[in-house]
């Protein structure tokens, strides 16, 4: 061990660092776990902040890993602590993990804030878990890298590769259409989830996993390495060895998370095909860190950009073949004549400099950029009158023939509604129909559930159709398909149009124009908001009530109010 290189006080020191009653107690402590003295003489104290869970089994590896961080740790001369914070289970959290995303973020503050921590190394996986830590670190503002977990192996079924989610949704509508048996079905769950790791389609964690990279807060090639491939391991340990060097550096977030990074990373996602609750998350994130991001960002700049990435959802592949195919490394050297290069990345060089010599292995999965394959990969954003404050749709994961599109509106007013009416046979609803699902955004629901791609009427499956129009408040899983509008803002429940679309409206969704139309004259309009009422708030008391009260509409980053913005590092010398 070698002690802090710069001789610049470290922030720890203010807690091992005196001669006081107090430092004799940080440091007593301490050393009920064994360590010896000089661990507290000056190096610097790594924060590996841990969202293991069984709980959460994309993360269910992560003790294994922190194991290879604090290797790197130790390697470079610092001190490696290892805590717990919030974790997220996409899978079994309920009513949605995302009603908790901001309650871990607070936790990931003040627990990194709270401590006596020079630098924090973020382990994140599961959907959520990445924008919660980011979130968190971010309104500290520390030296702060980020590993993701990484994805599991390819799913198999049968001889054939089946992703996450992705294949979920199509195999529960193959049993309802009468084409797979539940036996089947069953058959598949081992043979989806198939080692540890995180969904291994381009879902919202694999979009995250690349989100971060794009930013420039991981190692170069973090998104994509399988998490059971010894390499995950390796990037691990040297994450362990960079951040103890990004301390001595004193090389903080605010200097990665820049407007160019978060630019670049909107025109990743394009690239990519990645997930619509990246806009949700980035807008969260550019709040804590103090950069002004707006929903508009992310179609002006990703509207030229086409999707070079052949992965599921939108495309045949899955993260496995991504890693082997070269990775994240080669959509952004295939891209930097579009995005900003010389931005910073947390290995003090730029991100031009880090992607230099990326290799594509395999141009079938990923694309060159003179043959996309897909023309359009960004997200587009919609305005309207039935979402004046904006909506948005994965053009690469619809239909190109209901890109354009009128058709009369069957209204949900909840999930549960959609639930009890949507196989009823008697629903007057056929292909051309638009679906409207209401009150399941921040507010409504509440956490904005990916409730979304609302699975088909029964009786429209067995007729064979396969997509429709889908329009909602609610967010959808970064493992699904179709032609579904979401994050319409303002929400139904706080009164926004959407809580007056009735049966039968005419409903225009124009992707080309960027334009989500109500075909309802003003006044009816205006008749059917004074009628309106707010529907009785899902829960009574607890952090769900605060939730209600605080949190943001979906163009905002659906962030509480009150925790916007960077509030430091810097707290108050306690006495014991
Ligand atoms: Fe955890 Fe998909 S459920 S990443």
């Amino acid at each position: 061990m070698s002690s802090n290189k710069n001789k610049r006080p470290l922030r720890s020191q203010a807690w091992f660092g005196g001669d006081d009653k107090d430092s004799f107690i940080h440091r007593s402590w301490m050393k009920n776990q064994g360590y010896p003295s000089d661990a507290f003489d000056g190096r610097p104290v790594i924060g590996i902040c841990n969202t293991w869970s069984e709980l959460t089994p994309c993360n269910g590896h992560f003790r294994d890993l922190a194991e290879m961080v604090k290797r790197g740790v130790l390697e470079a001369g610092g001190f490696p602590v290892e805590f717990p914070v919030m974790s997220l289970g996409e899978t079994n959290l309920r009513p949605t993990a995302m009603l908790f995303r901001n309650l871990a973020s607070m936790d990931v503050e003040e627990s990194i804030r709270a401590n006596p921590i020079d630098g924090v190394v973020l382990l994140t996986g599961c959907d959520k878990t990445t924008p919660a830590l980011l979130m968190g670190a971010a309104s500290v503002d520390l030296p702060t890298i980020v590993l993701s977990g990484g994805p599991m192996l390819n799913g198999n079924y049968r001889g054939k590769p089946i992703g996450s989610g992705t294949d979920v949704w199509k195999f529960s509508e193959d049993v309802r259409a009468g084409r797979m048996t539940s036996n089947e079905f069953k058959q598949a769950e081992s043979c989806m989830s198939r080692s540890a790791g995180h969904c291994m389609t381009m879902g919202t964690a694999s979009t995250m996993a690349s989100m971060v990279e794009a930013l420039g807060v991981t190692l170069p090639g973090n998104a994509a390495i399988p998490a059971v491939d010894a390499r995950r391991k390796l990037q691990a340990q040297l994450t362990g060895r960079r951040i103890v060097d990004m301390v001595h550096e004193d090389l903080k977030l605010s200097q990665i998370l820049t407007r160019e990074a978060f630019e670049n990373a909107i025109m990743v996602n394009g690239a990519i095909g990645g997930s619509t609750n990246a806009v949700i998350h980035l807008l969260a994130i550019a709040g804590r860190i103090g950069v002004d991001m707006r929903l508009g960002d992310w179609d002006r700049l990703g509207r030229d950009i086409p999707c070079l990435l052949n992965l599921m959802p939108s495309g045949q592949y899955l993260m496995e073949d991504f890693y082997y195919a070269g990775g994240l490394p080669v959509i952004i050297r295939d891209l930097l004549g579009k995005l900003h290069g010389e931005a910073l990345t947390v290995t003090g060089a730029s991100m031009a400099v880090n992607v230099a010599e990326a290799e594509n292995f395999n141009p079938e999965v990923i694309t060159p950029l003179a043959q996309p394959f897909k023309d359009e990969g960004g997200i587009a954003v919609l305005h309207g009158n039935l979402a004046p404050r904006g909506a948005v749709i994965k053009p690469s994961a619809a239909s190109p023939e209901l890109m354009q599109h009128r058709g009369r509106a069957v209204v949900f007013n909840s999930i549960e509604h959609y639930k009890k009416r949507v196989d009823d046979p008697a629903l007057d609803i056929d292909a051309s129909c638009v679906m409207v699902l209401q009150n399941c955004g921040p507010q409504g629901y509440p956490g904005m559930a990916e409730v979304g791609n609302m699975g088909l009427p029964k009786k429209l499956l067995e007729q064979g159709v396969r997509d429709m129009v889908r329009i909602s408040d609610a967010r959808m899983s970064g493992t699904a398909y179709g032609t579904v509008v979401l994050h319409v803002a303002p929400e139904a429940a706080v009164g926004g149009p959407l809580a007056l679309v009735r049966d039968g409206d005419m409903i225009e969704l124009d992707v080309a124009g960027r334009r989500l139309h109500l075909d309802v004259d003003e006044a009816e309009l205006a008749r059917r908001r004074a009628e309106w009422s707010a529907p009785p708030p899902a829960m009574k008391g607890g952090y769900q009530s605060m939730y209600i009260k605080h949190v943001t509409q979906a163009d905002e980053g659906a962030d509480l109010d009150f925790l916007v913005g960077c509030r430091g590092s810097a707290v108050p010398r306690e006495s014991h």
